[in-house]
């Protein structure tokens, strides 16, 4: 998961705790102050009432109690209700005539009973009822408890639209929250991502990337850091370049005279010599030694950008043909066919001949080494897509799976391999491919062979 989507997250999270935090809160306190408010007016109410029975007397209450409690009832909401000091119910607002004795004993009238009053809350058919009851006195005794009831149903509406409301409120500023969340994770994240950009860059060989520093926070160093660093890598990069490339320049002159000098003793000795014979070596390891030199030039001049293509027309299928003509003895000697085969007898691009024949001769030197005797490599040609498609085939002993995406690193050389070099042919290929707008794939499976695709954009016309 991404720091953005994290961050987000956590906003939302926070934003959503901190509302059902209040919304429980005031919810609770709301109902508290609700309920409290009709507690205190029954009770009031009560106690305001009971000032009715001051002229009556215990004996009185069970023949007046209907009326009075009628008479009460016009003055509140609640119901009201007569009970005598045994709890036994004597009159109520909500009946006509005088009720049933049956005795009510909620603990709101057992503490009026005791001589204080009493409130209890409880469900009667699904809905919220609050008592309050309160005794009665007429000057000497206590003489009945007057019970006043009142419906919470429009507490619990209130309370209701209140908790509708807050899951309107917590939604819409969750959006809110994700859309500013992710605005300002997107701000936070943004100079991480640049440096993130910058070291894959590097990571792939650009040591000329550096990262934007875009403020002075564990950011801003960690970039600082990072172009530091880039910076030091990049200057060994170019010494280690410069290296190869002076060596290779002193190498070359010893090498042309040692060459120059052996030639020149092969015509003062005898042909079938001992000495010829060893003459002859040191020609042959002299020009392996050349070889390896150049290509260890060709390798710093690219990899320096010293590297000059010469762009002109290029007849791809004449190129193709004579390359494989050169290469042929070199493949006889290692007892192996090269055939060409052209689908398409004119293919014409814009190149540079001398090191596109390198590439050619690199890879089908591969293949050929890589070749027991008796095997074949082909070599195709044809146009697709706009493009020269080269594919180089052979039937060698094919590269291993976790081998090929090295293959055209630079120094890299198969573990399998037997024959010496340096691992540069196919950096060196590839570099010359891609300065042709090109590109160089490979397909290969153990001891079956490898193919080699090549695809050049064709000379426009
Ligand atoms: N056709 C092929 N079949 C099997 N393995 C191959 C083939 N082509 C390349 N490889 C593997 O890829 C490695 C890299 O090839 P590359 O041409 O870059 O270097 P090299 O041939 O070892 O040395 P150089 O070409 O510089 O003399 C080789 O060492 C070899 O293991
Ligand atoms: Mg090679």
């Amino acid at each position: 998961m991404s720091i953005k989507i994290k961050l987000t997250i956590s906003y939302i999270l926070l934003i959503t705790m901190i509302i059902i935090f209040f919304g429980v809160i005031s919810t609770l306190t709301l109902e508290k102050y609700y309920i409290d408010n009709i507690i205190e007016i029954l009770t009031s109410q009560g106690t305001s009432f009971s000032r009715v029975f001051d002229s009556y007397i215990d004996a009185d209450i069970y023949t007046i109690s209907q009326d009075v409690v009628k008479n009460l009832a016009t003055d509140t909401n609640a119901q009201v209700q007569v009970l005598n000091m045994e709890g036994m119910l004597l009159g109520d607002s909500t009946l006509s005539s005088t009720p049933v004795p049956v005795k009510i004993l909620t603990p709101d009238v057992i503490q009026a009973i005791s001589g204080e009053s009493g409130v209890y809350t409880e469900k009667i058919n699904n809905e919220r009822v609050l008592h309050v009851s309160v005794p009665v006195k007429n000057k000497l005794n206590y003489v009945a408890i007057l019970r006043l009831s009142s419906s919470l149903e429009e507490v619990s509406n209130i309370i209701k639209r209140l908790v509708l409301f807050l899951a309107l409120v917590l939604t819409v500023s969750s959006l809110v929250a994700l859309i500013i969340g992710f605005f300002i994770a997107n701000e936070l994240t943004k100079p991480l991502e640049m440096v993130k950009e910058a070291t894959q860059e590097m990571a792939k060989g650009n040591f000329k990337v550096r990262a934007e520093k875009t403020s002075n926070d564990e950011i801003g160093i960690l970039a600082d850091s990072f172009n530091k660093m880039a910076e030091e890598l990049g200057q060994l990069e170019e010494m280690k370049n410069e290296f190869i490339s002076n060596i290779s320049h002193e190498l070359k002159t010893p090498l042309t005279s040692i060459k120059g000098f052996a030639i020149t003793a092969m015509d003062l000795v005898e042909k079938n010599s001992e000495l010829y014979e060893y003459l002859n070596i040191i020609d042959e390891e002299t020009d392996r030694l050349s070889r390896l030199v150049d290509e260890l030039l060709d390798f710093s001049k690219i990899e320096l950008n010293k590297i000059k293509l010469s762009f002109e027309e290029v007849e791809l299928d004449k190129l193709i043909e004579d390359t494989v003509a050169i290469l042929r003895p070199h493949a006889s000697n290692y007892g192996v066919n090269l055939i060409c085969k052209k689908k398409i007898d004119r293919v014409v691009i814009n190149g540079d001949v001398n090191r596109l024949k390198q590439v050619l001769v690199n890879i089908i030197d591969n293949g050929i080494k890589a070749c027991s005797r008796g095997k074949y490599v082909k070599v195709f040609l044809d146009i697709k897509d706009k493009k020269a498609v080269i594919r180089i085939e052979d039937q060698g002993q094919g590269i291993p799976q976790e081998e090929i995406k090295y293959i055209f690193d630079k120094f890299y050389r198969g573990k399998n391999n037997k024959y010496s070099g340096t691992g540069l042919g196919l950096a060196i290929s590839k570099k010359i491919i891609e300065e042709h707008k090109g590109t160089i794939t490979v397909e290969s499976e153990v001891g079956k062979g490898s193919v080699f695709t090549i695809e050049l954009p064709l000379k426009d016309r």
